[in-house]
């Protein structure tokens, strides 16, 4: 397994994987545990931050402890499914910034296209987590760090919830300085470009489209 690729086996991250999956588990439900699962990620993929000592006067005496070391940070949701990420994720940092990029696969040839981008303007200063739930041929992520590269951030890392081994291979050869994060690594593409087992379209799913 490629060093820059982490597959996220906690116990809890794995129990809300398998609730995911199920084509029974309803839209209110998927949501909240999309949201759930992105929290526990963030929580496991953020333990390299920096830390400062600071003193604090506790009600009894002065106590020796740590903060943040004024990393900044910044979040990129990938339009649709990737906003059904961001709650998760600001529940634990809720002082990121947040840019939206919007891409939905050509149905036919199954390439990208982009259709929106917004991103904070002093990322050069921020580490950015690229969030997107799903890594199938990996063009969509592929095409959203280069575009998030020409904004010359300190760090990317890119989280996923069930990649496929075709996207992970073509992800981490195109970028190969950027760690990918994911819950589930799976078994193959179909014809349409699914991946299998996965759990279907996330943007339908988490919306209730169709
Ligand atoms: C899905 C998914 C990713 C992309 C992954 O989005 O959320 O963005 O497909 O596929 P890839 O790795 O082959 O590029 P989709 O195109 O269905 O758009 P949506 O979120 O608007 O439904
Ligand atoms: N996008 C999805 O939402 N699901 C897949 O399996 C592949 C791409």
């Amino acid at each position: 397994m490629n060093k820059n690729v982490f597959i996220m086996d906690h116990p809890l991250i794995q129990h809300k994987l398998s609730i995911l999956r199920d084509e029974k588990t309803g839209t209110k439900q998927f949501r909240e545990l999309i949201s759930e699962i992105a929290m526990l990620m963030c929580y496991d993929a953020t333990r390299d931050l920096p830390l400062k000592n600071v003193s604090v006067k506790t009600p009894v005496d002065i106590a020796n402890a740590k903060q943040l070391d004024g990393r900044k940070m910044a979040i990129v949701p990938i339009l649709r499914a990737g906003l059904g990420m961001v709650d998760g994720i600001t529940s634990l940092i809720p002082s990121c910034r947040i840019g939206h990029i919007g891409m939905y696969r050509d149905p036919v040839t199954h390439k990208p296209v982009d259709y929106y981008c917004k991103l904070p303007s002093d990322l050069e200063d921020r580490d950015v987590f690229l969030l997107d739930p799903m890594l199938a041929t990996g063009g969509s992520a592929i095409d959203a760090v280069s575009r998030i590269k020409e904004f010359n951030p300190k760090r990317i890392k890119f989280m996923c919830i069930i990649a496929a081994p075709e996207g992970l291979k073509a992800f981490t050869e195109a970028h190969p300085d950027v760690p990918v994060y994911c819950a589930g690594l799976d078994d193959h593409l179909n014809e349409h470009c699914y991946i299998v087992p996965g759990l279907g379209d996330a943007g339908d799913r988490i919306f209730g489209t169709k």
